[in-house]
């Protein structure tokens, strides 16, 4: 997905200015490892993008170059700057960079002005290890940013830009400027003795100084894509798990040039100009491989540290391993210290084991930046909000918040239609009903703060089946080679594009928020519980003295005018929380606002557009029958109904499933709805949840 909607990107816009080809490159290099499980033949894989407010969402948005691609817009919503930006004061100059003859230790990233905020995250997490960084900056606006925020930046130079052949050719020059700049360090600052590189989508928790350095052995650090902690700790030859090539014995590498760390030795300097150079060798633009896959500074890395295979090094160290033709001396950084985006986000591995990861790099998500922000900010990794979005400064923070009890709703569900059979529901439709839910309760949250003056404080999302790339998650609804069991905890982006709900203006916090250490301990304890009342209590209204504690009731088909009185004695507490049954409690605005009902009907339906389930078919084939929508509640215009739970249908396209891409066969697999609701035998595998999916698991292996 990443590959092709970059080469979009181009059009022929870099033929011109350094600048402008800097900062394409910049979005390419962030984007670029951003998701990354398989190369999608034909078109995208990214359907959502066809929503209009996207399109709205661009139109609006002073384009950043010519060459913008609607597929990178969501990334951009938040990341584009105004073409005019104020001059930074004359006299301001980003603060001195560190004495590289003297630290011998330096943290490294890249940015540009349109990745300002995410580079800006970055350092500020640098900067509380307290270690020496420079942030190299590919344009004098990001010079000039750096320099109001106090940021330790350099200019890097990027010459020849308009040299270049096309934007591929670019992007591996691009790769190939970074590269150099590091190599360049190390050659000029003998007693500089590590330089560790890291994209700005990374932030980091703790230094890793110790972890480092109990390794003496090694070369060269690199990050890696593998997706099981559990596979890494085996350590086993022919583990046959995707993405953990890097243990001697296996195939499929995935190395992350996202993240790495050199040591100032000759095998670290020549695996650095090695990588340079095939960067900047024509002949190595593409690899050998049925999909002529293009070299770009990922790929090359692997190419080159595979090179010869990987063999184990010493008996003492075994995770140490000989790489590069056997020349280096290469350690590859466990996924539960130095963390990619799964491992961290999805599985949740560190905090699982009790564990504080060193680093955790935002990968493997579809919302590009706006979903790297969204997820860092879920996980109190977003630095750069100021003390009013914890409630702490002038204005008040009023939430609301309310009771997601999907885990009670789903064991009911699966009681009532396979308890009697003795069978358990497919792990699919779980998920689907879940998603079919979710979407109202937050609809009608949504809609009742609005009418309160509030602001939503989301409850934890629950999933059952995780996305991929690929189809083939249809097996067992999690990917291959990871370590997580399902129901599993899932970040927002699972159900909704946080990138929509900022479009639209929906303030929200994320689940955990009030655990955040820069929340107000008053604004913690302000709290109060709205009970929600099977139907409307007599009296409706009671009087505070005849209350004790549950000061506050509302009932189902409640409208505005009566949420706001009833809610009156508790409205000083900062932070109310809905109990019960909160999917379609909301009666919607009373019939004077029809017209405000219809805007936020309209306006939620926009957002929900994009809750589907992503997975069914495998490139530019069968784009019908590749989502699978979740279903949406009523309008709050109409008139009010009692909620009635949302049961999955089979769909009616089982049988219209092209063949292209082995698209057909993706509908037997167990998790399809078209398999396990006409075939018994799916339907036992579907329901299976049992153990972690990092061993062959018969009957379905080999996939
Ligand atoms: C590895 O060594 C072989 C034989 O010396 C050479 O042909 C090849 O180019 C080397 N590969 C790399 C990546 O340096
Ligand atoms: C690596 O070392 C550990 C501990 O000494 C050992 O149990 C394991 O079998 C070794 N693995 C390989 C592939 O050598
Ligand atoms: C039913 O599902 C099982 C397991 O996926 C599969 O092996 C079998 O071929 C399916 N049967 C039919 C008739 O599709």
């Amino acid at each position: 997905m990443a590959v092709k909607s970059r080469r979009r990107q181009g059009r022929g816009g870099l033929a011109s200015v350094g600048g402008v080809a800097a900062t394409l490159l910049l979005l390419w290099l962030v984007q670029r490892h951003s998701l990354a499980l398989s190369v999608v033949p034909g078109g995208t894989h990214a359907g959502s993008n066809h929503a209009p407010w996207r399109k709205r969402a661009e139109a609006e948005q002073a384009p950043l170059s010519q060459a913008q691609s609607a597929d990178e817009s969501s990334g951009r919503l938040q990341q584009a700057q105004p073409p005019t930006l104020p001059a930074p004061p004359p006299q301001a100059q980003p603060p001195p960079l560190p004495d590289l003859d003297a630290v011998p230790r330096l943290f490294l990233s890249f940015g540009n002005a349109a990745y300002f905020e995410l580079a800006h995250n970055w350092a500020r997490s640098v900067q509380a290890l307290g270690v020496p960084y420079i942030i190299a900056a590919f344009d004098n606006e990001m010079l000039g940013r750096c320099a109001e925020a106090g940021l330790v930046c350099t200019k890097i130079e990027f010459g020849q830009a308009a040299d270049f052949r096309g934007d591929f050719v670019a992007f591996r020059a691009m790769g190939a400027v970074k590269v150099r700049f590091a190599l360049g360090m190390l050659e000029q600052h003998p007693s500089l003795q590590l330089v560790v590189v890291s994209d700005t989508d990374t932030v980091w928790l703790r230094q890793p100084w110790d972890y480092l350095e109990q390794r003496p052995a090694a070369d060269f650090f690199i990050s890696s894509d593998c997706l099981s902690h559990e596979v890494e700790e085996r350590w086993q030859e022919g583990h046959r798990q995707p993405r953990c090539g890097h243990i001697p014995g296996n195939e499929a590498h995935a190395f992350n040039t996202g993240l790495f760390a050199a040591r100032n030795t000759a095998g670290s300097r020549a695996v650095l100009k090695a990588w340079a150079d095939m960067l900047l060798d024509p002949t190595k633009e593409h690899a050998d491989d049925p999909m002529h896959r293009g070299i770009d500074d990922q790929l090359a890395m692997n190419q080159i540290l595979e090179a010869g295979g990987l063999l184990p090094a010493s008996k003492e160290d075994n995770h140490t391993v000989l790489a590069f033709n056997r020349t280096l001396l290469l350690h590859t950084l466990p996924v539960v210290l130095f963390s990619n985006g799964h491992v961290a986000f999805v599985q949740r591995t560190p905090w699982r084991l009790g564990l504080a990861p060193i680093v955790i790099h935002a990968t493997f998500q579809r919302h590009n930046l706006v979903g790297k922000k969204a997820r860092m900010r879920e996980f109190g990794l977003w630095h750069m909000d100021p003390p009013e979005y914890y409630g702490a400064g002038a204005a008040p923070l009023r939430l609301l918040g309310y009771e997601n009890p999907v885990l009670d709703f789903v064991a009911e569900a699966e009681r009532e239609k396979y308890g009697p059979q003795g069978r358990r529901m497919p792990l699919f439709e779980k998920h689907w009903l879940v998603h079919a839910l979710q979407p109202l309760p937050r609809r009608d949250a949504l809609a009742a703060a609005k009418i309160l003056g509030r602001t939503v404080l989301l409850p934890q999302l629950w999933c059952w089946c995780d996305s991929d790339e690929h189809p083939h998650i249809l097996m067992r609804c999690r990917i291959r080679g990871t370590d997580y069991r399902t129901p599993f905890e899932c970040p927002l982006d699972f159900l909704i594009s946080p990138g929509a709900l900022d479009y639209f203006k929906m303030g929200y916090r994320h689940a955990g928020f009030l655990e955040q250490p820069q929340v107000p301990a008053m604004l913690r304890h302000s709290r109060a519980v709205v009970r929600i009342a099977a139907s409307r209590p007599e009296p409706a209204f009671p009087d505070p003295r005849q209350t004790v504690g549950h000061a506050a009731t509302v009932w189902p088909g409640i409208r505005g005018p009566d949420l706001k009185r009833a809610l009156l004695p508790v409205d000083s507490a900062a932070v109310l929380e809905l109990r019960g049954q909160v999917p379609g409690f909301l009666g919607g605005w009373d019939p004077e606002q029809a017209s405000v009902a219809t805007a936020f009907d309209d306006t939620f339906a926009q957002i929900a557009q994009e809750a589907k389930w992503c997975c069914f078919a495998w490139g530019d084939a069968d784009e019908d029958y590749t989502y699978f929508p979740y279903k949406l509640p009523p309008p709050l215009a109409a008139p009010w109904e009692p909620w009635k739970p949302p049961r999955l249908e089979m769909p009616d396209w089982c049988d219209k499933v092209s063949t292209k891409y082995g698209n057909r066969d993706f509908t037997l697999l167990p998790q399809h709805p078209c398999a396990f609701m006409r075939n018994a035998t799916a339907a036992e595998l579907a329901a299976d949840d049992s153990g972690r999916y990092n061993v062959l698991w018969p009957p379905l292996d080999g996939t």
